[in-house]
């Protein structure tokens, strides 16, 4: 993700709020400050980028702290933090009124169009609610944060917290540790319900009181076009990749059967059964590779391997340059595996730094390397959900991750990176406008560069062996990537169906979680082994959830990279087959890319797209071409199958 305290993404709406305008919503007592007589619109928007960027600076710091050291202290900082910014934000909503109707200039009337779509979490006016909402919204991301499963008594407690759980799932295939650790987490979440019910109710009033129908469709306004049409364009995209998802469902599923069984390997229905997946929330099946990879050896993808390697040498050279210091022996020996990890999580982050600058993109700047968190510190809770910040709009840029040396962890780092280079390619834009074309646009930068991680991108900079060239080895190379892209397509849709249920009210608190397993067997083909009733909150288990980042962005992202891989790939002259292609050091593509960047929101996401690709529309066929070899295959395995799975009707 990226974190923005309050930015969803940009974009132009279709007009809205002028039927809340009709309704002369009282001219409320927002707490914030009243406008200078006279101001003009022009005038206003200068106003609000100059206390935008202040204020947000101010934010920023609140929520670094509140998730780099959670704490009670932390979170009441933040609460009150986000108080504050929210209150002055329905006062400049507010204040903006005055200009309804009136003719303005296109940059002026986008920038206030954009005002209305900075949170993702409108505030009721009510200061009594408005805190309300921050306390909880505060709470729950540090439930989240702290989120860790204890089992046994006394002597023998042991308590894990998410990475230990996550790492269970993606190296254990021993069913029942498997099940246990994914109970464990999602037991987590358990006491989240009765905030998020109340969050639900809280940002609706808020959401009506900007003029929406409800939250939801305050999300999906943030597009360049009506709510509706960006539901059915999530609808079409998905049409057109559903088969292709399909295929790779049905041969997972019969490797899961020759592993543990049928009576194991899938449940009921012919679904997936969600703790088997290597990942806790089934969106990213690349653990299972031992399970799923197609042809054992051919062409060496093991980026695991050698980050471990890497590892293991920065271990080495620590305890060499070690010398004495205070504590026992084992103290010290683990300061010294500490200063190992550090050194490891740096070398992958300049890693990903050096695709960036070889497309001639800068360095980070020195605070970067200063301010981030690579490793998850030891004396405290920490939110380790990776995000990349904007803290100031002028290079106060910073990621926080808890870096463990794996393949996911390294691809997670460019894709942060992705909202780094973002932030700084429109640092110069005005505040309002420094934003991703729109949030999908946001999430697909540091995974368009994700596709150019080819295998002979890999063996260059020494993370895989040398590459034959055979049909298998294609094959492999391809189902790698789509364990990470292709898997993912339907959970990146599922989770706001939820969500958009949940805000417009078709969803009902007491069927939460029925509502939850419905869309992840519709969409996914999964389900979990064991009943999941509302006694759970299973959907709080998932961070975007208590964090109340909205995950369409996400879904969107999987079909633009696509279409900026293949356009930036035409830009760096490649001929071939798409999948082949890395522009790695291409200036050319990095120069196209720098200039959609620096664009920021500025202008409506479908012309920042044509400028890139000469398309306007999002569409998925780059998915398709990319993958053609692997979904023939995949229908040649799976021919005497039959595929497709039973959810129970909703
Ligand atoms: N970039 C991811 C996300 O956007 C972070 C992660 O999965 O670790 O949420
Ligand atoms: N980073 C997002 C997540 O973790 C999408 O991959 O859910
Ligand atoms: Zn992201």
């Amino acid at each position: 993700m990226t974190f923005r305290p309050a930015l969803l993404a940009a974009a132009v709406a279709m007009t809205l709020g002028l039927a809340a305008c009709k309704q002369a919503p009282t001219p409320a007592n927002t707490g914030a400050a009243p406008p200078p007589a006279g101001e003009t619109a022009d005038q206003f928007v200068a106003r609000v980028n100059k206390e935008f960027r202040s204020l947000s600076a101010e934010l920023n710091s609140a929520q670094w702290l509140s998730s780099t050291y959670i704490n009670s202290d932390s979170e009441t900082i933040a609460a009150k933090t986000n108080e504050r910014w929210l209150t002055q934000l329905n006062g400049w909503i507010e204040q903006s009124r005055r200009f309804d109707g009136q003719q303005l200039s296109p940059d002026t009337a986008r920038a206030i169009k954009l005002l209305k779509l900075m949170t993702a979490m409108p505030a009721p006016r009510d200061p009594v609610k408005l805190a309300e909402l921050t306390r909880i919204a505060t709470r729950m991301e540090g439930m989240y944060g702290a989120g860790s499963y204890c089992t046994g008594e006394g002597e023998a407690k042991v308590c894990r917290d998410i990475g230990q759980l996550s790492d269970v799932l993606a190296k254990s295939r021993d069913y029942d540790a498997q099940l246990d650790a994914w109970q464990g987490w999602h037991s987590i979440s358990v006491p989240m319900r009765k905030d998020y019910t109340r969050f639900v109710e809280l940002v609706n009033e808020g959401a009506k009181g900007m003029g929406f129908a409800d939250a939801g469709e305050m999300w999906r306004s943030g597009y360049d076009m009506s709510p509706a049409e960006l539901a059915a364009e999530t609808d079409r995209l998905w049409d057109q990749v559903k088969p292709l998802y399909e295929q790779l469902h049905c041969y997972a599923r019969g490797r899961l059967d020759a592993e543990y069984g049928k009576d194991k390997g899938e449940v009921a229905g012919g679904m997936l059964p969600a703790h088997l997946m290597g990942n806790l929330w089934q969106q990213d099946w690349g653990n299972l590779w031992d399970m799923l990879q197609p042809y054992p050896g051919a062409g060496s993808l093991d980026v695991n391997g050698a980050l471990n390697a890497i590892a293991q040498a920065d271990l080495a050279s620590a305890r060499a340059r070690a010398t004495g210091g205070d504590g026992s022996a084992a103290q010290r020996a683990f300061m010294v595996e500490r200063a190992a990890a550090l050194d490891t999580a740096k070398k992958m982050t300049e890693r990903a730094q050096d695709f960036y600058v070889s497309l001639g993109m800068p360095k980070l700047p020195a605070s970067y390397w200063e301010k981030s968190q690579f490793v998850k510190p030891l004396d405290r809770d920490v939110v380790c959900h990776a995000s990349a910040w904007d803290m100031n709009m002028e290079g106060d840029v910073r990621t926080k991750m808890c870096i463990t040396p794996t393949e996911e962890e390294l691809t997670t780092i460019y894709h942060e990176l992705g909202h780094i280079y973002y932030d700084l390619a429109y640092n110069k834009q005005p505040p309002l406008f420094q934003n991703g074309a729109h949030d999908g646009f946001h999430e697909a930068i540091g995974d368009t560069i994700v596709l150019a991680m080819t295998p002979s991108y890999l063996h260059s900079v020494g993370l895989v062996g040398a590459q034959q060239q055979s049909d298998e080895a294609l094959i492999n190379a391809q189902m790698r990537m789509a364990l990470a892209k292709v898997a993912f397509l339907p959970f990146g849709l599922m989770i706001d169906r939820w969500r958009w249920g949940v805000f417009d009210g078709s969803i009902k608190p007491d069927q939460y979680n029925k509502a939850w397993w419905d869309l992840k067997a519709k969409y996914q083909g999964v389900a979990p082994a064991t009943a999941r009733g509302e006694d759970f909150f299973d959907p709080g288990a998932k961070y975007h959830v208590p964090g109340n980042t909205p995950y369409t962005r996400y879904f969107l992202s999987h079909v633009l990279q696509f279409q900026f891989y293949k356009a930036l790939c035409d830009a760096a002259g490649h001929k071939g087959p798409l999948y082949e292609c890395s522009f790695y050091g291409n200036k050319e593509a990095g120069e196209k890319y720098w200039a959609m960047l620096s664009k920021g929101a500025s202008q409506p996401w479908q012309q920042t797209m044509k400028e890139l690709t000469g398309g306007e529309k999002m569409d998925a066929s780059a998915v398709l071409e990319y993958f053609a070899p692997l979904q023939g295959w995949l229908k040649q395995q799976n021919a005497n199958q039959s595929c497709g799975w039973t959810a129970p009707s909703a």
